[in-house]
């Protein structure tokens, strides 16, 4: 069982993953800008799941403490945020679930970021950590409510290194009930970030809570054991 920190850990998203995190047997540390924000959210959450593994603490102190880091803030000051914490982030896995998402008259879009992602800026100001994406489709709604597991959805999960993805890869397993998806490359959150705003789109014009599944899939299947990202020749055909 690892400790984790979830940084931003007051707001929906990450106050529900660390619900279901703590649920799962992980300890988790509920970080804030203030740490008395950071008790009052922890001392709510850890009534909840009714276990004394739910600490809050400022974000600064959360990080150092952990070993597994999940970045929950907005992106707007994602950056500065990101770079501030740099020394207490070195060595550690980093997950981002952070989505660039804009709104307008039309309606919700993905920010035009250029050739970078969230994950990616990270990773960029993080050179001292291992940063993998994921948890970026999973709605806070559905995280904080009270189905047991939200085993109809599928956590893709994208980085470049492949035992920091395996361990988010199982992680995954304590929302969803079973393991995250290897989506492929830190890049391809350029893609997995702003697929958020197609299901938010969804949401609103259906009036549900839309999530990503994986058809023709078989979870059952376990990787085979993979060496360095990049270096697996695709299947002809
Ligand atoms: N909400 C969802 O359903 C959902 C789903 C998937 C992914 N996400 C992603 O998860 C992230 C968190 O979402 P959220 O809805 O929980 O966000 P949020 O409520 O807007 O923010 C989360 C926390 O981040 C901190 N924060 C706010 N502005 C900040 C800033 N400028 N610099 C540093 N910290 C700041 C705040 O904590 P303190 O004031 O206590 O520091 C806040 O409680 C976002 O990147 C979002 O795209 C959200």
């Amino acid at each position: 069982m690892s400790v984790i920190a979830v940084i931003g850990g007051t707001g929906p998203q990450g106050t529900g993953l660390a619900y279901r995190f703590a649920r799962g047997g992980h300890e988790v540390v509920l970080g804030s800008r203030s740490q008395e924000r950071a008790v009052v959210a922890a001392t709510e959450l850890g009534e909840r799941v009714g276990s004394a593994t739910v600490r809050g603490a400022a974000n600064d102190h959360a990080a150092k403490g952990a070993d597994l880091v999940l970045l929950a803030v907005p992106y707007d000051g994602h950056d500065a945020l990101v770079a501030e914490l740099a020394p207490q982030l070195a060595g550690k896995v980093v997950i981002s679930c952070v989505n660039p998402i804009g709104f307008d008259k039309r309606g919700p879009f993905g920010l035009d970021l250029g050739p970078t992602s969230a994950a990616e800026d990270a990773q960029r100001l993080l050179p001292d950590s291992t940063v993998v994406g994921a948890f970026h489709h999973l709605s806070a709604v559905s995280l904080n409510g009270d189905a047991d597991l939200l085993d109809h959805e599928d956590v893709l999960v994208c980085g470049d290194d492949a035992e920091a993805k395996a361990a988010v890869i199982e992680l995954a397993a304590t929302v969803t009930g079973r393991p995250g998806v290897d989506a492929g490359a830190l890049r391809l959150a350029r893609q997995l970030e702003p697929l958020t705003a197609v299901l938010i789109s969804i949401n609103k014009r259906y009036k549900v809570r839309s999530g990503i599944s994986v058809a023709g899939f078989d979870h059952s299947v376990s990787l085979p054991a993979s060496g360095p990202v990049g270096t697996t020749v695709p299947a002809a055909g």
